[in-house]
């Protein structure tokens, strides 16, 4: 299959990013663990830690994938009531619900087939909203920050891991050669799918720069919208609070 780089409408990009992640999720891990030199949990952990969850307080984990947000907290911070795992590929979460059966807690972990344009939550619901590497993915991205904002208590955190577009420097260029060759052919020899692989790196190409991440979050209404550059760069953490 070619790569997936232009969509002629925004309900094509979401059916194809459905659909794409379909069928990666039996790889979808090793390849995460892969492409990152392993770092990736470090990044979960870290993504934890800042959202500074009350005890007894609840989270959400949109776009859970195979859970591995989700599976963090329950992990790391076991005084929580609730953790909530959603995503609009059910195949991802049918990989996560498989893991770690005796993980302690687990059963604070519960499962939602969820679309993030509209999230099934009441208002004011979550201590906490996370994303992983969701809003490349997505064709409204002030909308999905806007339910994201919703659904979180006033006071709570909405926090963002995800690849933005890479600087315009030395080191972004050896990124963006790393991205669109390297990682498009280890895809296709794990996964068997090298558009998806393909799809990655356009997407970040496409996407905002950390500062225009911030600045969206900010006009979602999130207050002390600060961001930690990881992985030599190539990856932002955002969190904000409502
Ligand atoms: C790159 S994976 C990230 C999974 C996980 N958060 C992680 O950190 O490994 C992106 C996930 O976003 C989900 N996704 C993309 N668009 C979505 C949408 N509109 N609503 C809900 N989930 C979505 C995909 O199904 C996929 O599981």
């Amino acid at each position: 299959m070619n790569p997936k780089i232009n969509f002629n409408s925004a309900a094509e990009k979401h059916a194809y990013v459905n659909q794409m992640f379909a069928r990666i999720a039996p790889r979808y891990d090793i390849m995460n663990r892969l492409m990152s030199a392993g770092q990736d949990g470090r990044w979960r952990n870290l993504l934890v830690k800042q959202l500074q969850l009350p005890p007894q307080g609840n989270l959400l984990d949109i776009a859970t994938g195979t859970g591995d947000i989700a599976f963090e907290a329950v992990r790391q911070r076991p005084d929580l009531a609730q953790v909530v795992g959603a995503d609009f590929t059910l195949p991802m979460m049918t990989i996560g619900k498989n893991r770690y059966p005796q993980l302690q807690n687990r059963q604070k972990l519960s499962w939602s087939g969820a679309d993030t344009v509209y999230l099934p939550f009441p208002d004011d619901y979550f201590d906490g909203v996370v994303s992983g590497f969701l809003m490349r993915n997505v064709t409204n991205v002030a909308n999905v920050l806007a339910d994201q904002t919703r659904v979180c208590k006033p006071g709570g955190k909405v926090a963002i891991l995800e690849i933005p577009r890479p600087a315009e420097s030395l080191f972004g260029a050896m990124f963006r050669l790393y991205f669109h060759n390297i990682v498009p052919m280890l895809g296709g020899i794990i996964s068997g799918q090298p558009d998806a692989y393909s799809y990655l790196p356009h997407s970040a190409d496409a996407f905002l720069r950390p500062e225009e991440l911030k600045q969206a979050m900010e006009t979602a209404g999130l207050k002390n919208v600060q961001y930690t550059m990881l992985m030599m760069g190539t990856v932002a953490l955002h969190v904000g609070q409502k």
